[in-house]
C-alpha cells in the first residue's frame, strides 16, 4: 500500500481498500486466463475510456497473443450515481466484423454501460464478444450481463483510484479507495 492513508476529493473522503499489489496480481491471473482461452486467435481489445486506461495498460503487458487494441470513449455516469444513460463520445474507426472482440472495462456496476456497448458492437457482426472487467459489483447489477473475465469482485461501495474517478478526479492513484461515510 502506498504511503497515503486517506484522500480527499471535492466534498468526500476516501480510504484505501485494495492495494496496487493485489490489483496487479489479479490482473496477471486474468491475463493468463485470456492467453489460454484465446490461443491461436488474434483478438481486438476495445478499451473503454476513460476509466479503463490504467487497467488496459497493465492487462496488455501480460497478454502474449498476437492482438490489437483500440479505444472507445463512453460516458455513463455523473457524480456517484449511475444514470443508465450511455453516450458514445469517441467512436470506433476499425471494422470489427468477423473479429474476436474483448471489451476492457474498469467496472461493472448496474451493467447498463456494458449492456449498451455489447448491443452496439453486435450490430457490426464481430465473430465473438467477450468482456474483461477489472471490478465487478454483483450486488449492484440490474441487467442480465455477466463479464467473462473479472479481476476483483467488490461490495457495492463507491470507489476511486486506478483509473476510476469521482467527478473526474482520483484516476491517478495506484491503489483503490472506498468512500468514507
Ligand atoms: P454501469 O453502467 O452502472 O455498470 O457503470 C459503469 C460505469 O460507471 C463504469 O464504467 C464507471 O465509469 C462508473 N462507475 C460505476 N461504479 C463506480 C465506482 O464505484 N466508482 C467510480 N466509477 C464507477
Ligand atoms: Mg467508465
Amino acid at each position: 500500500m502506498s504511503e497515503i492513508n486517506s484522500i480527499r476529493i471535492n466534498d468526500k473522503t476516501f480510504e484505501p481498500v485494495i492495494p496496487e499489489s493485489e490489483i496487479l496480481a489479479a490482473i496477471k491471473q486474468l491475463a493468463d486466463q485470456i492467453n489460454e482461452d484465446m490461443q491461436g486467435l488474434n483478438p481486438l481489445f476495445i478499451c473503454v475510456l476513460n476509466g479503463a486506461f490504467m487497467f488496459a495498460a497493465d492487462l496488455m503487458k501480460n497478454i502474449n497473443l498476437c492482438c490489437e487494441i483500440t479505444f472507445i470513449r463512453l460516458k455513463s455516469y455523473s457524480g456517484t450515481n449511475t444514470e443508465g444513460n450511455v453516450k458514445e463520445i469517441h467512436g470506433l474507426i476499425e471494422d470489427i466484423s468477423g473479429k474476436d472482440i474483448i471489451i476492457i472495462e474498469d467496472i461493472i456496476d448496474t451493467g447498463h454501460t456494458i449492456h449498451h456497448l455489447i448491443n452496439r458492437l453486435k450490430k457490426e457482426q464481430p465473430r465473438s464478444i467477450k468482456t474483461a472487467s477489472l471490478l465487478f459489483k454483483p450486488d449492484a447489477l440490474q441487467l442480465d450481463v455477466k463479464p467473462d473475465y473479472v479481476a476483483l469482485k467488490i461490495p457495492n461501495d463507491f470507489i476511486v483510484g486506478y483509473g476510476l474517478d469521482y467527478d473526474g478526479k482520483g484516476r491517478n492513484f495506484r491503489d483503490i479507495y472506498r468512500i468514507k461515510n
